[in-house]
């Protein structure tokens, strides 16, 4: 299982780089739209930054015309750029041609294990789980993972699951538990998983116990 992180932040990718977990980047027309400057620049900071591994450009355009024509562009821009296609007609149209012309995609804003399947078949790299987008409006998605897990499983698809939309650590283990290939994580997610309020305050108390013991004899346990 690979994790990749959710952000077009270049300070977050180099802060959770650093750790050596991240796989890869996705990226959104909402996350760029958080960041100062072009997007189009920010998105060739990110590639350079990330060297081989995958990092997914969305298009913007509606038509599956354009889809195709931005989708050239954006693999055009650097090696490792994927293309982020909506789970919609126009972007299964898009998927048919950018399959033949051998460039990685990952379809994103999917919400029914059939779809997924429709675009496996059509050849997409990644089909991309939203999860916590679902929750947020309370329409509960608890199984679909597994339900894509076992219809690509029994199809033999190459496609990976990717899980993704990610609001906290209990829909992240729900993906992990559930067979997802990939994670896109975002950084305020990834640092509640380093940040477990039990953890910390376990920790308080072992500090607390520990001060009660004289300096003398804490001494050679402390100094290494
Ligand atoms: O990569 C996932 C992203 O495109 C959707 O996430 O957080 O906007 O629901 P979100």
């Amino acid at each position: 299982m690979e994790i990749f992180l959710d952000t077009s932040s270049i300070k977050d990718i180099k802060k959770w780089d650093n750790l050596g977990f991240i796989s890869g980047v996705t990226t959104n027309p909402a996350l760029l739209s958080k960041e100062k400057g072009m997007p189009i620049e920010l998105l060739k900071e990110i590639c350079a930054l990330m060297g081989e591994r995958p990092v997914s450009a969305q298009v913007t355009a509606e038509s599956s015309e354009k889809m195709i024509e931005q989708g050239i562009y954006f693999s055009n821009l650097s090696d490792n750029i994927l293309v982020k296609l909506p789970s919609n007609l126009s972007g299964y149209k898009a998927q048919i041609k950018l399959s033949q012309l051998n460039i990685k995609t990952n379809i994103t804003l999917c919400f029914d294990p059939v779809t997924d399947c429709l675009f496996a078949k059509a050849g997409a790299t990644y089909v991309s789980m939203i999860l916590g987008r679902s929750e947020d409006f309370n329409l509960q998605q608890s199984s679909l993972i597994k339900r894509t897990r076992a219809i690509f499983e029994h199809n033999s698809f190459d496609t990976k699951i990717l899980g993704a939309s990610f609001r906290n650590p209990q829909q992240i283990e729900l993906a992990m538990s559930q067979g997802a290939d990939v994670l896109t994580i975002p950084p305020n997610s990834l640092s509640m998983l380093f940040n477990n309020p039990l953890t910390n305050g376990g920790l308080k108390d072992f500090e607390d116990a520990w001060k009660t013991i004289n300096d003398n004899d804490k001494k050679t346990y402390d100094n290494f």
